[in-house]
């Protein structure tokens, strides 16, 4: 049987709480782009190179490292964009680490804002008493990070940071910081490094705006 940790509710928590969220890639999803028409992306400005992302990830596995020092961490990945960050981010890390990952499902419903975000993979591990690292992608509307956080807090972890490769501050929605982050980035659809557009192109080695001749 499928074990249900953050799936389940805390002793005490109250049971209900829907939550929107508004993504980008639905948004294009749901405005009649057909996936199938993606084309094959030859161009798309290079925003990051992977030179630079090197560099960043290196900075933020050494400040994790500092603040976490003699401690043990949990690696909380945010399934799929987060896994390519992650597994450069934890090779960045000097203190003990494992991984887990949540995987997370949004219902686009009759308003941008409407969708509902839920859990479709629950962590293997219970995260009480541990200090867990959330490592996401993207940092957007803030929807999902903000479910994510009060849904783990709710099972006490000893600490909880988020850590989030990009950040678009302009698109927020619901108020959520993160304690690393990576880049900032202007209100662009961005793919590469673990990040996709109708799953393509995650297995880019720099993160690209996505062009718009990309969507056909
Ligand atoms: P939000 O903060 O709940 O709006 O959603 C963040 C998630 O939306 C990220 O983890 C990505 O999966 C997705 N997302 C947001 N912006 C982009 C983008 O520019 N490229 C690819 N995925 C994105
Ligand atoms: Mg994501």
């Amino acid at each position: 049987m499928k074990r249900r940790i953050l799936s389940a509710s805390p002793p005490g928590a109250q049971r209900g709480g829907r939550y929107s969220r508004d993504v980008m890639h639905e948004t294009l999803l749901g405005s009649g782009i057909r996936v199938n028409n993606v084309r094959p992306m030859k161009e798309g400005e290079v925003l990051f190179t992977r030179e630079q992302i090197a560099k960043r990830v290196a900075e933020l596995g050494a400040q994790i490292s500092k603040d976490f020092a003699g401690q043990r961490i949990i690696l909380l990945g945010v399934l799929k964009g987060a896994t390519v960050f992650l597994s450069d981010l934890a090779r960045n890390i000097s203190v003990e680490t494992t991984f887990d990952f949540v995987g997370i499902s949004s219902y686009r419903g009759t308003s941008e804002s409407s969708g509902e975000v839920r859990l479709t993979k629950d962590v293997d591990e219970s995260v009480e008493g541990r200090n867990v690292i959330l490592v996401e992608d993207i940092l957007d509307t803030g929807l999902t990070l903000s479910y994510l956080v009060k849904i783990i807090s709710a099972h006490q972890p000893r600490a909880l940071r988020v850590c989030t490769l990009l950040d678009k501050p302009a698109r927020r929605k619901v108020p959520v910081r993160a304690d690393y982050i990576g880049f900032e980035i202007p209100d662009k659809f961005v793919v590469g490094y673990g990040m996709d557009f109708a799953e393509k192109y995650r297995n880019l080695e720099d993160i690209r705006v996505l062009p718009a001749g990309a969507i056909g």
